[in-house]
């Protein structure tokens, strides 16, 4: 194909539209036996954060491996910024991602093992934005002590840090929050906010419903290999009966919402409660809490029915 100007330049910085992620028809078998990624289509538009949701085997780091190229496609193809990606395609200097655990030398220090990396790289040190990198990565003076003395959650943070480095517009991250203890995800999820806010495309994936509704905005639900649904997170939300209040009072709550119409059982699961809807919006439950003299602070879909909820999605898409 012979490219105009004009073409070229779409197919270096992305189609018209506005979508930096273009993902059709993407498949990978492994052997005869195993399709890990089934025909997968979706696109994510810049500037966006985008959850990968699906339960454990759906082909979620399968379908991150093939758009970072290190594996191939047995067919359909992944695209960013309108480049076909292939191994080692120069386009992928645009493009960040942690897909496995970071590693680091453990008796040297944050700063430094950061400066290994991207010496080892070729750049020179500091590179320009290691201020910015560090601020996002909200680790403070901890970069000066050895890693060895880091959380997992630290070591998780150092790893987007050290990502950050080469200045990505689009990063991805596979499952950035596992085997971390709650607070240590708050402060990755800061982290990913920071991001988003500095405009980053963020292409993330997760095994948990509520998490992705704090992070994401947009979503593309797989599962088994294939797409299950795309959408925003208000959308897919809005579809879940199933909601975790956590309130100043769950006594109280748990009385508000057993006597309201719309609530079809309260579950107190301390510090709130979770609440089963019967089709009502999230807000009309929240008004009825501060009405009934409740604070809210936070409301997420629940976790723990995200089996059931995929199952659901399962039978409507007649899979
Ligand atoms: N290199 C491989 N060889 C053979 N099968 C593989 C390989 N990699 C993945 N699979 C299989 O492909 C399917 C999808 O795996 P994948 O790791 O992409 O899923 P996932 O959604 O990331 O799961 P998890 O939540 O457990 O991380 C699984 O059945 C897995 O066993
Ligand atoms: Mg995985």
């Amino acid at each position: 194909m012979v490219l105009t100007p004009l073409e070229h330049e779409l197919d270096s910085s992305g189609p018209l539209d506005g979508s930096v992620i273009e993902v059709r028809g993407l498949t990978k078998r492994f052997g005869d036996e195993v399709l890990a990624v089934d025909r997968l289509d979706f696109t994510v538009a810049r500037g966006s954060v985008c959850g990968l949701l699906g339960p454990n085997g759906a082909g979620k780091t399968t379908a991150l491996r093939m758009l970072v190229g290190l594996v191939r496609p047995s067919s359909g193809e992944a695209r960013v910024f309108g480049t076909r990606v292939t191994p080692s395609n120069p386009v992928l200097q645009r493009v960040g991602a942690m897909i496995e655990a970071a590693a680091f030398y453990p008796y040297l220090s944050g700063t430094s093992n950061l400066r290994l990396y991207w010496e080892a790289g070729g750049g020179r040190w500091p590179p320009p934005n290691l201020d910015d990198a560090l601020a996002i990565a909200g680790l403070g003076n901890a970069v000066e002590r050895r890693v060895k003395t880091y959380s997992h959650g630290m070591k998780q943070r150092l790893g987007i840090a050290r990502v950050l480095l080469g200045e990505p517009e689009i990063l991805m991250l596979d499952e950035p929050t596992n085997g971390l203890d709650p607070q240590e995800i708050r402060e990755v999820r800061r982290l990913m906010q920071r991001l988003a806010d500095t405009g980053t495309t963020i292409l993330l994936s997760s095994h948990l419903l509520g998490e992705i509704e704090q992070v994401c905005s947009h979503v593309v639900v797989m599962d088994r290999g294939h797409l299950v649904s795309a959408g925003t997170v208000a959308e897919l939300v809005a579809g879940t009966r199933w909601v975790y209040f956590e309130v100043d009072d769950t006594t109280r709550a748990a009385e508000v919402l057993g006597r309201h119409p719309g609530v079809l059982g309260v579950t107190p699961e301390p510090p709130g409660l979770t609440v089963e809807l019967d089709g009502i919006p999230r807000s009309a439950a929240v008004e009825a809490l501060v009405a009934g003299g409740v604070a809210v602070e936070t409301v997420t879909a629940r976790n723990r029915l995200e089996d059931a909820f995929l199952g659901l999605l399962r039978e409507s898409a007649g899979a």
